[in-house]
């Protein structure tokens, strides 16, 4: 069957088609096309996103997008001029099978436009339409491409990659979560972030860097620049006085007013009992660091090493974090299987360490990372979570789909 997926749950419209194969073992789909208008350029002014101005492109794209997908995958553009420009003639041959949209968790106004236009051609195709969970999405990421054909494995399979339960950290800008996946479809959140997301924090300390959103990306990129500087020169991290505040001309002026030496930050919440994450003292200390940095010298900030220095600490602190509470809930649950997706499972060094824990540990445990391309947000993971979720009821029929900014999965 064919199903078309529409994501609109934050700053990127994405519309997919693919053609999807259910059997014992697997989940079989080839993409036939799939696009994302990214609205990042729009909200970079802003330093953030704003929902209303996110809301106006998703339905400013949409149209544009169906057409385009349906162009691509040989379904016939003209029906969707047909179908979705007001008093035009209705063509009610649909050409796909299946509609899946994001519903939540997200921006309410930018989820309605997603959930209103699918709703519309549900309608006018007279095909079903299936909700999706966007962190489901997420979830499944590690299995797609945005491209050619892809599966998912499913638990009965004996021979199956995967085995149940799998660990997964969910890390975007609107979340940092540890969810225990008992089953596909079946999913407890373990720890969560009680503040501020990971991706969030990212974003927030980037603006207070003078980076442009989005701040994780950016961030990065300076922290690779100082990690591979204190590599080349065979410098342990933790003992160097940073070169921002080498650079001083007056280290007295440090001395006397009893301000940091060693550029360090918190690791919030890093010896809880639980799984639960904070990122948002982590956020305000580096403000703190840079007003007292600024005490010494007024244009500290406008040394490019400062930046560099506090984007290493800053980045090192919300890893070693994330990589602190998943390992604990490997050990605890014993899993076998480690997901890591969302906007942030694209950070390097969130990869490196992740894979160090990794081996450390004294039984296997293999890890999932989506492709570059599917760890932001797209409509192909979109895709995957509602073709899940139509195997296991098929006949279901989803009446009064809304918006759920807070929707949870369970
Ligand atoms: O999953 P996503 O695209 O959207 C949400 O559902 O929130 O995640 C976006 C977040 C942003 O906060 C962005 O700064 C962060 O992911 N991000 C990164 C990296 N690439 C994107 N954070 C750290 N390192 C990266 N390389
Ligand atoms: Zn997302």
């Amino acid at each position: 069957m064919k199903i078309l997926a529409i994501e609109t749950s934050c700053d990127e419209t994405g519309l997919s088609i693919l053609e999807v194969k259910e059997s014992k073992n697997k989940l079989s789909f080839k993409v036939l096309a799939t696009t994302l208008a990214s609205q990042i350029k729009i909200h970079r002014e802003y330093g953030g996103v704003y929902p209303m101005l996110a809301k106006r492109e998703h339905i400013k794209h949409l149209p544009i997008l169906l057409e385009k997908v349906l162009k691509k995958s040989k379904l016939g553009g003209s029906v969707a001029k047909s179908t979705w420009r007001p008093n035009r003639q209705v063509n009610t041959v649909s050409p796909v099978d299946l509609i899946v949209v994001t519903s939540g968790p997200g921006l309410e106004p930018a989820l309605w436009t997603g959930i209103v236009f699918a709703k519309e051609l549900s309608q006018k195709w007279n095909v079903p339409l299936i909700p999706v969970n966007h962190m489901e999405g997420h979830i499944l990421s590690p299995f797609g491409a945005n491209a050619g054909d892809f599966e998912i494995p499913l638990t009965e399979n004996k021979d199956s990659s995967i085995s149940f339960p799998i660990l997964s950290l969910l890390v975007s800008g609107g979340h940092t979560e540890l969810v225990l996946i008992k089953d596909w479809g079946k999913y407890k959140v373990i720890g969560q972030t009680v503040d501020d997301a990971a991706g969030e924090a990212y974003d927030k300390v980037a603006r207070m860097l003078d980076l442009p959103y989005p701040g994780g990306p950016e961030i990065s990129k300076l922290a690779e620049a100082r990690r591979k500087f204190l590599l080349f020169e065979n410098i342990a991290q933790a003992d160097e006085p940073s070169i921002a505040i080498r650079q001083q001309a007056n280290m007295s002026v440090f001395k006397k007013q009893k301000l940091p030496i060693v550029i360090k930050l918190p690791r919030p919440m890093i010896y809880s009992k639980d799984f639960n994450f904070s990122f948002s003292g982590l956020k305000t200390a580096v403000l703190y660091l840079i007003r007292d940095l600024k005490i010494a010298n007024p244009n500290v900030m406008e040394n490019q090493n400062t930046k560099n220095d506090i984007a290493l600490e800053f980045e090192n602190a919300v890893v070693e974090t994330l990589v602190h509470k998943t390992k604990k809930a490997i050990l605890k649950y014993k899993t076998k299987n480690l997901i890591i997706a969302g906007g942030v499972s694209a950070n390097k060094h969130l990869k490196n360490e992740i894979n160090k824990m990794l081996k450390k540990l004294d039984f296997e445990t293999q890890v999932f990372f989506p492709k570059k391309e599917l760890t932001g947000d797209n409509s192909i993971m979109i895709a995957m979570a509602g073709f899940l979720k139509y195997t296991k009821n098929k006949t279901k029929i989803y009446k009064n789909i809304k918006a759920e900014g807070n929707l949870k999965l369970k």
